[in-house]
């Protein structure tokens, strides 16, 4: 087989394609290579197969679905699985959050947040407010506004940002917080830089602020104790929207439907996709609040935003979305990490904290990292273990000196030990 061909996304693609690594099956927590070889997969792919892999009730729900209405568009046409699958979300999420808008994906999920929050504002009249902030170390998919607001220097370095975008201070605080359990203690005054970007750039500019609520591919960083809440109050003074992208962290990752209601703090749009179909098919949404849909939808006759996807609602996106509520529900799963797993998953990950070279350990829910001090002769130490882990039968996130975990919902203390096991064997190759 040639592999030329294939384009590989954030792959460093002529080093994969030398030895590439192909999977042929999947199943729970486990995918089987080509080879045979199995490989424990705590990342969720990448951060998406909650419900670990291929469930065949979404299988079939998705087989059903295409053979009875295999498309139809959502502009002027409709089909009922979409408008069911809105109301069971909008059910679910916090406050007003009464609406739903369907994507392909995260990152069109963040740029149709990023679109609703000008259309809402011009359709007030303040047309204004077209700047952005967001924060250092985010991800926000790699669309040309997820682009543009990101904090993740690699991710913006080849390209222009477009539009105006601002940045907070990221979160991360090594002499203070290292090697927290859950909600950091210290950090809350980091959200006072809002009032600085506020009074340098003036509130009647900025259409909101758009933050993870956990950071996740910029290291995992957990929001310090207080500080969603303190940007939550600053936005409110200034009539800022603020948003949450919950990409990563809603559908259970950190125990609750949403970390918005984990942390109690009630944004007026917030993002989702991974979870939602549990990575069975492509497929993201942004809700937002009453009055933003209301603001909007009676701001114009006719269209009132132009905006949208050839697919969004597909029929079978939308028919995995809704067997993986079924799942999801039934099995409680979006409240399992309260429940025991997310505590043995904290001491298991901690239980590291003796293997040369940490600096930190932290975690929240099903999402941890552990952070080695920088590698002045070589590869860092995150990428190390990740690539050592692939050998091993582990897969792992290697963000540089950090490895980082987001293993699926469903895991059992098991596959915990054989973690354990697998890393530590691989840290004796890499530092004996
Ligand atoms: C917080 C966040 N937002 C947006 C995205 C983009 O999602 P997608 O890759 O589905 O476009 C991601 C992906 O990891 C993410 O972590």
């Amino acid at each position: 087989m040639n592999l030329d061909a294939h384009w590989m996304p954030f792959t460093a693609n002529k080093a994969f394609k030398q030895k590439p690594v192909l999977m042929e099956s999947s199943s729970g927590m486990y995918w089987t290579s080509e080879q045979g070889d199995t490989l424990l997969d705590m990342t969720s792919g990448l951060w998406c197969t909650n419900l670990g892999h291929s469930p065949a009730r979404v299988a079939e729900a998705m087989y059903e679905a295409s053979r009875n209405l295999g498309y139809v568009p959502s502009f002027n046409l409709g089909h009922r699985a979409s408008f069911e699958l809105a109301e069971r979300l909008t059910e679910l999420a916090p406050g007003n959050l009464d609406h739903v808008f369907f994507t392909n994906s995260g990152s069109e999920a963040v740029d149709t947040a990023l679109k609703i929050a000008m259309a809402y504002h011009a359709a007030r009249g303040e047309s204004g407010r077209n700047l952005f902030i967001a924060r250092e170390r985010a991800y926000h998919g790699v669309n040309m506004g997820g682009t543009s607001v990101a904090g993740i220097r690699a991710n913006t370095r080849q390209f222009h940002r477009w539009g105006e975008v601002d940045h907070l201070p990221h979160t991360h605080d090594l002499a203070r917080n290292a090697f927290s359990r859950g909600l950091p203690a210290h950090g809350v005054e980091k959200a006072q830089a809002l009032n600085d970007l506020i009074a340098l750039h003036g509130s009647d500019r900025i259409a909101a602020v758009l933050v993870e609520p956990v950071a996740g591919a910029g290291g995992v960083l957990p929001p310090p104790a207080g500080y969603l809440r303190a940007l939550r109050e600053i936005c409110d003074e200034h009539g800022i929207l603020l948003i949450f992208d919950e990409v990563v962290t809603a559908f259970g990752r950190v125990g609750a439907f949403t970390a918005s209601i984990e942390f109690d703090v009630i944004p007026d749009m917030f993002t989702s996709a991974k979870g939602l179909t549990s990575g069975a098919v492509p497929m993201g949404a942004t809700f937002c609040s009453a009055d933003i849909y209301q603001t909007v939808v009676n701001s114009e006759e006719g269209i009132e935003l132009w905006h949208g996807y050839t697919y969004s609602a597909h029929p079978i996106a939308c028919a995995a979305a809704s067997a993986c509520l079924d799942i999801y529900l039934e099995e409680s799963l979006f409240t399992r990490v309260n429940e025991g797993i997310g505590r043995e998953f904290e001491d298991a990950v901690h239980s590291l904290a003796d293997l040369p070279q940490v600096v930190d350990i932290r975690n929240y829910g099903l999402l941890a990292a552990i952070e080695f001090a920088p590698n002045a002769d070589g590869l860092p130490y995150g990428t190390q273990i990740f690539r050592k882990g692939l050998e091993s039968g582990l897969m792992v996130r290697g963000a540089g000196d950090s490895v980082i975990l987001s293993p699926p919902l469903i895991m059992e203390s098991r596959h915990l030990d054989e973690f354990v096991e697998k890393v530590r064997s691989v840290a004796k190759v890499i530092w004996e």
